[in-house]
């Protein structure tokens, strides 16, 4: 098994592809990034991280091998590749402006990654999340169970991991479901969020369990607050997840953006929701029951997602 991540130079690909060598489910792991100029000198981040994380495996006890590179050729053959190249919002930069920078960037990197490996799995993480895991399905040729976003495992570690600390229970004992865009729109489904099998309801109270529900909705933005910058741990490490879940057939189901034709009401859009991914790639969207409330939450959720679809589709038209 060979994967490949891309942006791997960056703070998100590196724990990435960190965590599938430390998993060791894989032959190898390509860490692919630009080379950077500064003055005379070139550095190359992504040759510098790979090297760094295979110095560890004499101590993390690992064999997939990491290997950096800022060439597509070397990716050739990879059975799943995980995107997560794209630029941050910066200073004077509009929200129109990232979406057609990074809608570029994806769209030229899933190119180059089908040209070499052209049956590979796709896990998009660049944001704006589902609107990119809709330009590289599009960008890639590729049938719609290869090309997904990870939003929905980090969601809900975020969800989960809050949960634990406020109830004082082990994070392992928390199963949760969250759907829709990864957004302040997103869907947390506090009905499907269960402790060892008892319903969360019968251990927190209403009030307190919106507000955890609250803070996972803005999550990402916590976490940019006290950084100045974007999460990166657990985002590389969900993303991971799901890329050992693919590789090792291992059926499990996890909340994942997705194509929909049709599901939950939606069709012609990724967005959030509970798949079963093994060998190939998503195997089954799971059609849970919604209640009329969450079918509206989700509903707007779509529909914030379709308003950047179509924001996008508006600037490259111009
Ligand atoms: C977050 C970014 C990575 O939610 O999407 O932290």
């Amino acid at each position: 098994m060979k994967i490949t991540v891309v942006g791997a130079g960056g703070n998100v690909g590196s724990t990435a592809a960190l965590t599938i060598a430390q998993r060791d489910f894989a032959k190898e792991v390509v860490l692919l990034d630009l080379e950077r100029k500064d003055g005379e000198k070139t550095f190359y981040p992504s040759k510098g991280r790979a090297l760094d994380q295979w110095q560890t495996s004499p101590i993390h006890l690992f064999d997939t091998k990491t290997t950096g590179t800022a060439d597509y050729a070397d990716t050739a053959g990879s059975q799943i590749c995980i995107i997560t190249a794209g630029v941050p919002r910066r200073p004077g930069m509009s929200r129109d402006d990232l979406l057609s920078i990074n809608a570029d960037i994806v769209k030229s990197v899933t190119e180059n990654l089908v040209k070499h490996s052209p049956d590979t799995i796709i896990i998009v993480v660049s944001n704006p999340l589902d609107v990119m895991t809709k330009v590289a399905l599009d960008a890639s040729g590729l049938p719609k169970e290869k090309v997904m976003g990870m939003a929905g495992i980090l969601d809900t570690a975020r969800y989960r991991a809050f949960l634990a600390e406020e109830l004082d229970i082990s994070p392992k004992d928390i199963q949760a479901l969250l759907m829709g865009g990864h957004g302040d729109t997103m869907v947390p489904l506090p009905r499907y969020t269960t402790v060892a099998g008892i319903p969360v309801t019968q251990l927190i109270d209403t009030d307190r369990l919106n507000e955890i529900v609250e803070r996972t909705k803005v999550g990402g933005g916590e976490l940019v607050g006290l950084m100045g910058t974007s999460a990166w741990y657990a985002p590389g490490a969900a993303s991971a997840q799901m890329a050992e879940a693919i590789a090792l057939d291992q059926n499990r189901i996890f909340p994942c953006c997705a194509y929909l034709d049709g599901e939950f009401g939606q069709k012609d859009i990724c967005i959030g929701v509970p798949v079963k991914l093994g060998t190939g790639g998503i195997k089954q969207i799971i059609e849970v029951e919604l209640d009329a409330d969450e079918q509206k939450l989700l509903d707007s959720s779509a529909g914030s997602v379709r308003s950047t679809l179509e924001d996008l589709k508006r600037i490259m038209e111009k």
